[in-house]
């Protein structure tokens, strides 16, 4: 599945404006929701695999990392379809330092549709209302689609041994970038329901179907 990539958009940090073009649903993941965020990084092709920790990583090495990387020091957003985390950003803390690590992925067949946009504008939302001035992504030279992302949100990139790094300034939170965050966190989750209820109906719908025909057999 590849879906139709829009022409014409420009970067836009307001959370409530976001413009992919793939049905689907934006939220942050909950501390419990390890097996889905697993899955996803799993299912990354082997270039992305690379890409996403700048080196080729077995599947154990997922798994390991996934296991702790819900804890109290991070904040992952993930884009859902279906139920299916297909995309996540990943935000990581570092107090000593008062900046944030960053990390996009997305699964192949929804890249270029602006999800990775959508859920790095996230991130940058909740970075600038925890505080989080300086978002830091590091990422192979040839990751020209990380780099073009970065740009997007006047991402200063800087060269250091053999690596690419992207450096993003948040401004900082204001009662408006609070009142967002809230706000986007609501609509997110009435969506997250709303998608929740209609596979439930779609699947009551297919079982009774199959019922209604097995009773005329
Ligand atoms: C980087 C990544 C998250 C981008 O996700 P996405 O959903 O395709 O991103 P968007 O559709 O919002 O596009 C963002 C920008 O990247 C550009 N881009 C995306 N893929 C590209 C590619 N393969 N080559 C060049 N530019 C690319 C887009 O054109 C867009 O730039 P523009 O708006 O100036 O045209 C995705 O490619 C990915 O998961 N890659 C593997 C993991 C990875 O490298 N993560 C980054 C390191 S942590």
């Amino acid at each position: 599945m590849r879906h139709v990539r829009r022409q014409g958009r420009t970067a836009r940090t307001d959370a409530m404006m976001d413009d992919f073009t793939t049905p689907g649903v934006i939220r942050k993941l909950l501390p419990w929701e390890t097996a889905a965020f697993r899955n996803h990084l799993l299912r990354l092709d082997p270039q992305a695999r690379h890409c996403r920790f700048a080196a080729g990583v077995s599947d154990q090495t997922i798994i390991t990392y996934a296991e702790k990387a819900l804890g109290p020091d991070a904040l992952v957003h993930g884009f859902f379809v279906e139920g299916a985390l297909r995309g996540a950003a990943e935000l990581r803390l570092l107090p000593e330092t008062g900046s944030g690590e960053v990390a996009v992925t997305v699964e192949d067949d929804w890249r270029l549709t602006g999800i990775g946009t959508a859920l790095f504008r996230r991130l940058l939302l909740t970075a600038r209302n925890r505080g989080v001035e300086n978002l830091v992504m590091s990422c192979l030279p040839a990751n020209r689609a990380m780099q073009r992302l970065a740009a997007r949100f006047e991402g200063k990139i800087s060269y250091a041994s053999g690596d690419v790094f992207a450096d993003v300034t948040t401004p900082p939170a204001s009662p408006l970038s609070l009142w967002r965050e809230a706000w986007t966190d609501g609509s997110s989750l009435a969506a997250a329901l709303f998608d929740t209820q209609v596979r439930l109906l779609r699947k009551q719908a297919r079982l009774s179907r199959q019922f209604v025909a097995g009773t005329r057999t």
